[in-house]
């Protein structure tokens, strides 16, 4: 952890940790743990969700987002995200990455290790050249074809 890390950023990842105690992960044994700033201060927490249909698993993020979103929250400020990888910070998937852009591109990503040290990088960082909900807007062409 940086010296100037803020008390709330600490909690935020403290949350993240301890979540890694709610993953359900039978079939991948790796737990991932996330915790969700929201604008309002509100902390809303995720773990990965796995299913006997393999492809179906839920990463920890997506389940924090789709938690938050369906509670009311759309803006954001931070995600901390934790998994027991001793020498690697944890890595948000590109299913993930996408995710949160959806959400904007400048919140903040904290990818940490067990021992509370972590890399920060922006969402849009993450996924440069993503596609975003602005595409949607902008004129297309005729689909007469
Ligand atoms: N997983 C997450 O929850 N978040 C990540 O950032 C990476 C991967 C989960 C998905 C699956 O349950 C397990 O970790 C192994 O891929």
């Amino acid at each position: 952890m940086e010296k100037n890390t803020s008390e709330t950023i600490k909690k935020l990842i403290k949350a993240s940790h301890e979540m890694k105690r709610k993953s359900y992960c039978p079939y991948s044994k790796f737990r991932v743990g996330a915790a969700l700033l929201c604008e309002d201060g509100t902390v809303i927490t995720g773990c990965n969700v796995e299913n006997a249909s393999y492809g179906l698993a839920i990463c920890a993020e997506r389940t924090a987002l789709t938690k938050a979103v369906s509670e009311g929250h759309r803006h954001f400020k931070a995600i901390a995200i934790s998994s027991d990888l001793k020498t690697s910070c944890i890595v948000p998937c590109g299913a993930c990455r996408q995710f949160m852009v959806e959400f904007g591109t400048d919140w903040d990503v904290y990818m940490t290790k067990p021992d509370d040290t972590f890399r920060l990088m922006k969402t849009g960082e993450l996924l440069p050249f993503g596609f975003v909900p602005e595409a949607l807007e902008e004129e297309r062409v005729s689909q007469m074809a």
